[in-house]
């Protein structure tokens, strides 16, 4: 996304123009930037050669998927939607891991016969579960077990998975006991140890905590795993003036890790692949003064997008023709949904805007049109592809009426 001649530009595709071709409000995505992005994960950890599996849950479009397969990337799923979705995206099941706390009997048997790389177990009920269905279809299944490292990853609360007050992983005595109970089972092989200790993570020294915490473990435990799986968590740059993760220490920390034990490291990054890949294009419906500000009323809301509405996160708004006309002036950028709490903006000044004027709401790649609703009977937005001078619709229309 760049500025040419104060017109806002999607690759070669200039979203004025867009706006005029496709319905408002619209998720656009570029290709390049997917394509940035998964090389930039790849450079960041050359040399350890990970097995980066794509976190579907931050987004399952069927075409992103494919995309992100065609570089190579796995899948982390964490449903047998999920799975099948991803298998469906031609991901090999060879490269997909499945996590969750809440795994179904049915999720699990359907894991087992689609072959899958592991499925990453969260209790000593679900691995006994797997051992179960496992004994059933006379196989040996290849298992996770996923570590809770009592760490705080210092993120949105509402986001954080990686203390023990979290329903996530399992505690280190807890998880001595399964690997004693389980480590000769006949159906079961335990393969891989994983932890994911949050999300949107910008400081490295959570890692570097987690990182010290599974190396005290597989210590502990003397046990040898052929994989570690690192989860994802990754952060993004949501506001420019914000500071961005040290992959540099990260990796250096991992290189440590991997020096000490031979094993094979699992990524699992979502919004560090798609997060800043998209734009919400909306259209403003009306501009409604009130109060020394500006209400300024989209036809975009939280049913489209809910992360300021959920967590209180802050997306940048940007015009997709900026102008030197500024306005100082509070604006409250709002939703038509009625709730208060659908709002995604509060600026303290900004350029003039018009009534049918379009915006773009930025970085809403990850956990964006995967949390949409129909909420207040709103249809949801489709997506849109560019790549270089063409785009694409990436996603089936809603119609109302269908709905009805
Ligand atoms: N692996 C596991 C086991 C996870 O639970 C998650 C995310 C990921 C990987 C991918 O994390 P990422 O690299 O995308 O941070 N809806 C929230 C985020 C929820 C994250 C859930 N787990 C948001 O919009 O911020």
């Amino acid at each position: 996304m760049l500025y040419k001649k104060n017109n806002l530009y999607i690759e070669k595709v200039s979203s004025i123009s867009l706006s005029k071709k496709v319905k408002t409000p619209f998720y656009c995505y570029s290709y390049k930037k997917i394509e940035d992005n998964i090389n930039r994960f790849k450079s960041n950890f050359k040399s350890i050669k990970p097995l980066i599996c794509f976190s579907v849950k931050s987004n399952n479009n069927l075409h992103i998927l494919k995309i992100i397969r065609s570089f190579g990337l796995g899948a982390d799923v964490v449903s047998k939607g999920e799975l099948l979705r991803a298998i469906k995206a031609g991901i090999n099941p060879n490269k997909i891991v499945f996590s969750g706390v809440g795994k179904t009997p049915e999720e699990i048997n359907f894991a087992i016969k689609k072959k899958i790389l592991l499925i990453n177990a969260e209790s000593h009920s679900e691995v006994e579960t797997i051992e179960n269905i496992a004994k059933k279809n006379k196989k040996k299944i290849n298992i996770g077990l996923r570590l809770n490292p009592n760490i705080d990853a210092q993120t949105l609360k509402k986001i954080s998975t990686g203390r023990n007050e979290d329903k996530f992983g399992i505690n280190e005595k807890e998880l001595l006991k399964i690997l004693k109970a389980f480590h000769n089972s006949k159906h079961l092989k335990i393969k891989c140890l994983s932890v994911h200790i949050g999300s949107q993570i910008l400081d490295h020294k959570p890692y570097s905590k987690m990182i010290k915490v599974i190396n005290n473990f597989i210590n502990k435990s003397k046990y040898k795993f052929e994989y570690i799986d690192l989860g994802g968590g990754m952060g993004i740059n949501y506001n420019l003036n914000k500071k961005v993760l040290n992959y540099k220490k990260y990796y250096s920390e991992i290189k440590k890790f991997l020096k000490k034990h031979r094993v094979k490291i699992i990524f699992e990054p979502g919004r560090s692949i798609i997060g800043d890949a998209a734009l919400l294009i909306t259209k403003i419906i009306y501009i409604k003064p009130a109060n020394n500000k500006n209400f300024i009323i989209l036809d975009a809301a939280m049913n489209d997008f809910m992360r300021p509405a959920l967590y209180g996160a802050s997306h940048n708004i940007v015009p997709l023709k900026k102008n030197r006309n500024i306005l100082n002036k509070v604006h409250d950028f709002v939703g038509p949904v009625c709730e208060s709490t659908d709002k995604f903006l509060t600026l303290k000044k900004y350029q003039k805007l018009k009534k049918n004027e379009i915006l773009a709401i930025c970085d809403v790649g990850a956990y964006g049109i995967v949390l949409a609703s129909n909420y207040n009977l709103r249809t949801k937005p489709i997506e849109v592809l560019v790549n270089s001078s063409k785009f694409k619709i990436i996603s089936k229309r809603e119609y109302i009426n269908k709905i009805i």
